[in-house]
């Protein structure tokens, strides 16, 4: 490190597992760019003092996690029309002196996808209408697929379809009766657990099947998936180049995934 050295961050509470540390350090050491990443354990009400020692301290690039991602937008100078519309940031990067928001996991979420697929004009099931799910569902529709949204607390479900304009909400249970083409867990559901959201029998064969859940790598709705005849798609995709697309917003380079995923894997 030197005097130069450009300081860049994550936000979140509790810091407990984060890999985004590892994963941006070894992409910047791949990519000879002087900088270090470090996590902030940052409790709720201590969050405006955060933000204001990022603009005094003239940090480079912070992510925002849990539970900052919709607080944070009132403390920025400008937030991109892309993170207003999810309702959410998880970028902050400081530009001109200002400090703007964006969201880079709808990013990650098509660019996982489109690692088996092409999303225009597909049908898709997302579970879930929480945060991960505003991303994923504004992603899909950004490629023009049609996206029906199922969740524990229906109310959730109807208003994540009307702000961002899906084609229909409803409970857990009527995946049984939509065809679909593609199926995203964004529920919590499987996250360090054997659980599943699916009961195996409903998931189909000739679907893709992502999960946003990434710890285990290989979830149990994924191993059924998989045992049903369907293509799966891993969680740390769409980690790993929603990382990848904050380092592209800051640096302007493309990050290499696969220095990302010997990271995430380590
Ligand atoms: N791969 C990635 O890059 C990435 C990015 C972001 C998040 N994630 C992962 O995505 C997951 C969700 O994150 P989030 O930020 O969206 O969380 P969140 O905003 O808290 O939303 C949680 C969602 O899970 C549902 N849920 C929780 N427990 C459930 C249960 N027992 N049965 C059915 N549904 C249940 C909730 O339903 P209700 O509305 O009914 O409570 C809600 O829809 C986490 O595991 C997170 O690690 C991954």
């Amino acid at each position: 490190m030197t005097a130069q050295t450009a300081l860049c961050g994550i936000v979140l509470h509790p810091a407990g597992h984060t890999k985004s540390p590892l994963m941006h350090n070894a992409a910047f050491r791949e990519m000879d760019i002087d900088a270090r990443y470090v996590a902030f354990d940052v409790p709720p009400e201590k969050l405006p003092e955060a933000i204001a020692g990022v603009r005094a301290l003239g940090l480079k690039q912070l992510a925002v996690s849990v539970p900052h991602k919709v607080e944070v937008m009132a403390l920025l100078d400008e937030v991109d029309a892309g993170a207003q519309q999810i309702g959410a940031v998880n970028t902050v990067t400081l530009r001109d002196g200002r400090l703007v928001g964006s969201n880079t996991d709808w990013v990650g979420s098509n660019r996982a996808l489109e690692r088996e697929t092409t999303l225009a004009g597909k049908r898709a099931v997302v579970l879930g209408a929480g945060g991960a799910a505003r991303g994923v569902v504004f992603g899909l529709l950004e490629r023009g697929a049609t996206v029906h949204v199922l969740n524990r607390t229906v109310e959730k479900a109807e208003s994540l379809v009307k702000d961002l304009g899906a084609e229909s909400a409803g409970a857990m249970g009527d995946l049984v009766s939509l065809d679909h083409d593609l199926l995203v867990n964004t529920t919590s559901v499987g996250l360090r657990s054997d659980d599943s959201p699916v009961p195996a029998e409903h998931l189909r064969q000739g679907t893709v099947v992502m999960d946003a859940v990434y710890d285990p790598e290989e979830t149990r709705l994924l191993r059924d998936a998989r045992e049903r005849g369907a293509t799966v798609v891993h969680g740390k995709w769409m980690l790993i180049y929603q990382a990848a697309e904050q380092i592209r917003t800051w640096t302007g380079r493309e990050a290499p995934v696969d220095t990302l995923e010997s990271a995430f894997r380590s």
